[in-house]
């Protein structure tokens, strides 16, 4: 831990790096297996109001955790951890643009993409680097969303002067996940625009697969990459470079690609049109990036109104996030028992379970966001971190999980933490199915956090009459031992400021989670490794016979192309 001598030579308060510098990491390391020690029944019953004590409700969420391993008094040791990691200061100095993306000296400031209306109005401009952030950010949305809007009521027109009916978004990663999720989540307010497809893949078969029919004349491509070097992207917007040159001549390319990057250079040669081109910053993380004109595609399938709401939920998440006490704070509750749960109770995979089938992509984004974000094992000074660090995150709808994986997750060995997602409307006009769904989430998460004890078990095969010997032999296979920990985010409806403000929950839960672990959230080292290698590799497999110096593994697999090629 770090100790500052100010100028006139006083010891100033050490300055931790991480929750295991803080006191508070001591109390919670000896709170843990006292609580591994007591189940979920008995937490409820030592506290008739836990749901009253161990719930949220802000900014239109039920945020319940009462089915989590902890106790208020836990929590509590946990408010204190994030005043000693000084939580307040790091997150204001996010918002205000500091550079806090240390390994690429940047600012992380995709929060000021979405101070919009009520939230641009109230307080100082946004000024960093002598920039007004602010400023730069309201023409760029405003020429993305009058682009967006005019796809999509038919008045831009195609090289032959007819209305687009197919958008395909080329990218990868936060070019790709964000919207791609969000416009399945929010299709239920797209109403009477063109189709909007993605394709992110090198193989190509996403492409080939939309381009089945589809017409030439009436189909938009949008390159997303903020770099526009991005392997994947730059090999699908060529393939449908030429596949649309080739269907109408290359007079008519230009009044059929949009892009989004940072890279002008790039989108000249691409031959991007000026007005078809929209600009972010290198202050806008990819994973972070749908609010930016990443999101155009998003922009084109709800339309204006919609996409301001969705920038307006996730401000309102923020300024909760500024403002609300630790304990009431949704983002940071949700950060500290994913710590809980990761390095005290040893559970290294988070489950994410929306019960809503148009939240099918959401727990593929969240993949990105958070483990892009905190799988990471060094800390800001260099350090290794003593501990883990971002959990493994997968998931599926809650009700086809139900159906695959949850047995592992009520009686397998291997063990999760969950967090199920549940609207209370339907998202398709379908109340009584989804009231349907509203109870098997309930279902699950009784399930999860009581269990089956052998009991209850015995009381129910006596019922149905089993002779004795068959009932001790059913017994241990029936039974559930519970104290699996759960959150239940209720919402009233999944429309376009709920899911707003549950990306922005999660989000800030990274940032949050990022500071307990004393690591870099924004930047993404890891996934260059891979880049380089691919592209020593491309030649290789186009040519195999001329690799040399190259491992024994490698030579295996690219002889047994060489050989299924012939
Ligand atoms: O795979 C890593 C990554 O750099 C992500 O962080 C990013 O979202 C994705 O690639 C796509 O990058 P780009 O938008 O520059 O094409």
């Amino acid at each position: 831990m770090a100790t500052k001598l100010t100028s006139n030579g006083q010891v100033t308060a050490p300055n931790p790096i991480s929750g295991p510098d803080c006191p508070a990491w001591a109390q919670l390391s000896a709170a843990a297996p006292v609580a591994l020690a007591r189940t979920t029944r008995e937490l409820f019953a030592g506290d008739p109001e836990r749901f009253a004590h161990c719930s949220v409700q802000a900014v239109g969420l039920l945020f319940d955790y009462s089915r989590q391993r902890v106790t208020p008094k836990l929590l509590e040791v946990f408010a204190q951890l994030a005043d000693q990691l000084r939580l307040r200061e790091r997150i204001a100095a996010m918002f205000r643009g500091d550079a806090i993306n240390v390994t690429e000296d940047r600012s992380v400031l995709h929060t000021a993409l979405r101070r919009t209306g009520q939230s641009a109005g109230s307080g100082a401009p946004l000024i960093v680097g002598g920039q007004d952030i602010d400023a730069l950010v309201r023409a760029e949305r405003e020429r993305m969303l009058a682009f967006a809007e005019a796809v999509r009521s038919g008045v831009v027109y195609s090289s032959s002067d007819q209305p687009f009916s197919l958008v395909i978004n080329i990218g990868i990663g936060g070019s790709d996940l964000g919207p791609a999720m969000a416009v399945e989540a929010l299709r239920q307010y797209a109403g009477a625009g063109p189709r909007v497809a993605f394709v992110s893949n090198v193989d190509g078969c996403q492409l080939a697969d939309l381009l089945v029919g589809a017409d030439p004349a009436r189909t938009l491509f949008i390159i997303c990459s903020k770099t526009f070097t991005t392997l994947e992207t730059r090999t699908n917007a060529l393939a449908a470079r030429a596949w649309l040159q080739s269907k109408l001549g290359e007079a008519a390319v230009p009044a059929h690609f949009a892009a989004v990057s940072v890279n002008a250079k790039a989108m000249d040669e691409f031959g991007v049109h000026p007005d078809y081109r929209f600009a972010i910053w290198d202050w806008v993380g990819g994973r972070y990036s749908i609010w930016s004109s990443i999101g155009v595609s998003l922009a084109i399938a709800i339309g204006r109104a919609n996409f301001v709401s969705f920038l307006d939920g996730a401000a309102a998440m923020d300024r909760h996030f500024q403002d609300a006490p630790w304990l009431q704070n949704l983002p940071v509750l949700a950060a500290m028992l994913g710590v809980w749960n990761v390095n005290f109770l040893e559970l290294p995979t988070l489950a994410v379970l929306p019960y809503d089938h148009r939240l099918s992509r959401f727990s593929a984004y969240l993949q990105q966001l958070e483990m892009e974000s905190n799988g990471k094992s060094v800390r800001l000074d260099g350090s290794p971190v003593p501990m883990a660090t971002c959990p493994v995150i997968w998931g599926e709808p809650g009700n086809n999980a139900q159906h695959s994986f949850f047995q592992l997750l009520h009686q397998g060995s291997a063990r999760a933490a969950l967090d199920f997602l549940l609207p209370v409307r339907s998202s398709c006009d379908s109340q009584p199915q989804q009231d349907l769904a509203i109870a098997n989430c309930l279902a699950q998460a009784e399930a999860f956090a009581f269990g089956q004890s052998a009991e209850v078990v015995a009381a129910d095969l006596r019922r149905q009459g089993l002779a004795p010997a068959r009932m001790a032999e059913l017994l241990p296979h029936k039974v559930h031992q519970g104290n699996r920990p759960s959150t239940l985010i209720m919402f009233p409806r999944l429309d376009p400021a709920t899911l707003g403000k549950l990306i922005a929950l999660y989000e800030h839960k990274v940032l949050v989670q990022s500071v307990v672990w004393g690591i870099n959230a924004f930047d993404q080292w890891g996934v260059e490794l891979g880049k380089k290698l691919c592209d020593t590799i491309v030649p290789l497999v186009q040519q195999p016979a001329t690799a040399s110096g190259i491992s024994s593994s490698l030579r295996g697999a690219l002889d047994f192309v060489a050989r299924e090629r012939r």
